[in-house]
């Protein structure tokens, strides 16, 4: 979608379809509600007075444009909030909730003002990127597979304009309109990769993908073929991928933004294709929930694209242990020691604890290539749903600083984390008896016990460990979130990068 942005009278723009914002429960209407409704001979207000205003956000009401407008239509969007004091995350969704309900009515060209009169306490700037956020994340779907006319989803919302307030907040709105495009597109990227089916998005693909990303945003890109993963010593990643046919894929990519390599920022996400849970086999009931388990990948892969589109003096990495978690006569059985690359052994009691395997060699990989603060994403645990549901991200750190640097990264964004704990005396649950780790801790405090698996790897070098387990998909659409894949934590590990450069 085309997003631009100009500075105007909104009834002198000649878009199809010009937004009028209205406010919650006001009797007297003002400002620019007042002045649309002037020039609609008082429609809103009747409309108000007929009650067909409901009060809720990203409601609409549609009016063919006054006869001297070049525009089609006028919209009145209810911005659901008191005048004035909505917050970015309000205005996303309502953006978000908006521009589907718009798409019903096939509007072509949009054109609304930056939204800095719903939201005083936001800059041009920020208001903007939660509008371009809200639109682009909002108008997301993955429909590829729909061969029929009749299922696809109609209506398309053309292109959009969003006016400046005026000639001195013009490049403020554009910085706006490009991270929240960057964003969300990253987003979307993340979602198209994770919604895409398992028989189609293998290891494989998912390194031609990173290719593609890595092509068209001037990024370094690195494959790592089994073979030179079997040099390394990666025999951790490596023992998942013994059941499966699909060849394994480690991706890495660089983005180097400064000069100096002070700060790299190592961002590395668990790519299983498919996991079955291999020789400990999952059950049937819900498994196709199982092509999601590289949101992971999916995260970092789509970060590092809007890193290099918003070009922060950071350096960052992104790597992407990839690989199907498949039963077979050459799968890793229960009971089986493989050695990770810094040396240390593993007992695999748990095929299906696999995604811990993978990161330990990425975690030891990303180290050794410079990392001087590591980040994972992973769908690690089933447990984190039953701590968190699917409301808030559960996150790990052996750094104070790190997590508060998440935090405030994931205020910008909306999204919502929550610090879990990894005191040491949970060690004692991931103690095996002939190696120095085992993969499971059993069944207390599982998203822990595989937190500190994964810290084992780590040593004292920065981290954070991100388990999306019960947030990668939402199940239906509600605001900016779409069923399938969420897309998150992509824009608060950009958010983190951008705020690094300060
Ligand atoms: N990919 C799963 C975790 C998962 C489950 C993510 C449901 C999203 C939804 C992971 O590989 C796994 O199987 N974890 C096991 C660990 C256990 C064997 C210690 C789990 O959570 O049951
Ligand atoms: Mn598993
Ligand atoms: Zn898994």
């Amino acid at each position: 979608m085309e997003i631009n942005v100009s500075v105007g009278d909104l009834f002198n723009q000649s878009g199809d379809t010009l937004v009028i914002y209205a406010p919650k429960g006001r009797r007297q209407l003002s400002g620019d509600t007042a002045a649309a409704d002037k020039k609609l001979g008082g429609l809103i207000r009747r409309a108000q007075e007929q009650g067909l205003l409901n009060g809720n956000a990203g409601h609409l009401l549609e009016f063919p444009a006054p006869r001297n407008a070049r525009a089609k239509r006028v919209v009145v969007l209810e911005t659901g909030d008191k005048i004035g004091e909505s917050t970015s995350t309000q205005i996303r969704t309502m953006a978000a909730t908006f521009a589907r309900a718009l798409r019903g009515m096939d509007p072509g060209h949009v054109v609304l003002a930056a939204p800095t009169s719903v939201a005083r306490s936001l800059s041009a700037e920020e208001a903007t990127r939660a509008v371009t956020e809200g639109f682009v994340m909002g108008l997301y779907r993955f429909d590829k597979h729909h061969t029929r006319a009749a299922d696809k989803p109609r209506g398309v919302v053309g292109s959009l304009t969003i006016l400046a307030s005026s000639t001195r907040h013009r490049a403020a709105t554009e910085r706006g309109v490009t991270i929240g495009r960057a964003m969300a597109e990253a987003t979307n990227l993340a979602r198209d990769l994770g919604n895409e089916s398992a028989n189609r998005m293998t290891p494989t693909r998912l390194a031609e993908e990173a290719l593609s990303v890595a092509e068209s945003n001037g990024l370094e890109c690195q494959i790592i073929e089994r073979a030179e993963a079997e040099r390394l010593g990666m025999g951790s990643y490596l023992s998942v991928s013994n059941g499966s046919v699909e060849p394994p894929k480690f991706i890495v990519l660089r983005y180097h933004g400064a000069r100096r390599r002070r700060n790299y920022v190592g961002l590395i996400g668990k790519g299983i294709t498919f996991d079955t849970g291999g020789i400990s086999l999952k059950p049937a009931n819900g498994m196709e929930a199982m092509k999601w388990d590289m949101c992971g990948a999916a995260s970092v892969i789509g970060a590092i694209q809007a890193i290099a589109q918003l070009k922060p003096s950071v350096n960052v990495m992104a790597i992407a242990p990839c690989t199907e978690n498949m039963p077979s006569g050459s799968a890793t059985k229960p009971g089986d020691v493989v050695y990770a690359m810094d040396g240390q052994s593993i007992e695999v009691v748990n095929t299906d604890a696999e995604g811990r395997l993978v990161l330990a060699d990425a975690l030891a990989y990303a180290k050794s290539q410079g990392a001087t603060t590591l980040i994972d994403v992973a769908t690690l645990t089933g447990a984190m749903s039953v701590a968190l549901g699917n409301v808030r991200v559960g996150v790990f750190a052996n750094n104070d600083r790190v997590w508060r640097q998440l935090d405030t990264a994931s205020g910008a964004t909306g999204e919502r984390y929550w610090r879990l704990p990894i005191d040491d005396d949970y060690n004692r649950q991931i103690k095996s008896d002939i190696a120095d780790l085992k993969n499971t801790g059993g069944r207390a405090a599982g998203s822990i016990t595989a937190a500190k698996f994964l810290q084992a790897f780590v040593g004292d070098t920065p981290w954070a460990h991100i388990d999306i387990a019960g947030v990668m998909n939402a199940g239906g659409d509600r605001g900016e979130w779409t069923k399938g894949a969420t897309g998150i934590p992509v824009r608060t590990l950009v958010q983190y990068v951008l705020d690094r450069t300060r």
